[in-house]
């Protein structure tokens, strides 16, 4: 076999990738939760690994396998995914692609909740979840790189850039899941790269490919940032 001895551009980097959705209990056996596969988030973290980064990868419940060369995480909740990536800092980078359950309910029941003829549904009391990437983009150990996503239906660009401003973040990857997007859980996608510099529109292509030009430009936007 033949060696290879290209310079891996991350090699050194540590990189902290959220990925999948949060699970967000309501009793033993019910839950809130986005969809989300997963397989975007785990593309990338293999993808920065194959860079040579350190990757951890902070995972919520997904049915697909923990990437290869990568030091996984498993989280359940919101709070359990901030708590996790808090701990992994100081890092070199972040890239936040979870699908985080914006809501929880206040309470999780100890037990099943029945249904009681009569009594119609329970009254669940929701509370917001901490922003993990907001959190993150402002904190006193921020890394010198923290990216994004923006899940959209509408006003794509818009939103992103609100997010990229109220986030603290250096780059937004926006995509469509309109139901036209037909993102959610396939095996492409199409994304726009939002900055302060502007909007890099990315044609359509699978999500490994995504995760590889992401991980090269994360590489590149590393080069020159100062740690
Ligand atoms: N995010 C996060 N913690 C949350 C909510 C979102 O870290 N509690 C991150 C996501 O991982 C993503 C980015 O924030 O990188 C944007 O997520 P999105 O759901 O699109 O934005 P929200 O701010 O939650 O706004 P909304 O769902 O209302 O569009
Ligand atoms: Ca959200």
């Amino acid at each position: 076999a033949l060696l290879d001895i290209r310079p891996k551009p991350l090699a050194g980097r540590k990189i902290i990738v959220t990925s999948g959705p949060t699970h967000e209990p309501i009793d033993p056996v019910r839950y809130i939760a986005n969809r989300s596969s997963g397989k975007q988030g785990h593309a990338i973290a293999a993808a920065l690994a194959r860079l040579g980064a350190d990757v951890r990868l902070v995972s919520g419940p997904v049915g697909i396998a923990d990437p290869a060369e990568v030091t996984t995480l498993h989280v359940e909740t919101a709070n359990e995914m901030k708590d996790a990536v808090e701990q992994l800092l100081p890092a070199d980078a972040a890239v936040f692609v979870a699908a985080v359950a914006d809501w929880r309910s206040e309470t999780s029941a100890g037990e099943k909740i029945k249904k009681v003829a009569g009594e119609g549904p329970p009254a669940l009391q929701m509370v917001e979840n901490p922003d993990i990437l907001a959190g993150v983009g402002h904190h006193r150990k921020r890394p010198g790189l923290v990216v994004g996503f923006a899940a959209e239906t509408q006003d794509l660009v818009r939103n992103a850039e609100a997010k990229l401003r109220k986030k603290g973040a250096d780059f937004i990857v926006a995509n469509d899941v309109s139901h036209e997007g037909g993102v959610m859980g396939g095996d492409r996608n199409k994304v726009r790269i939002v900055s302060k510099a502007g909007v890099d529109e990315w044609p359509e292509m699978s999500k490994d490919e995504v995760a590889t030009r992401l991980a090269t430009l994360i590489a590149e936007r590393l080069k020159t940032v100062v740690v």
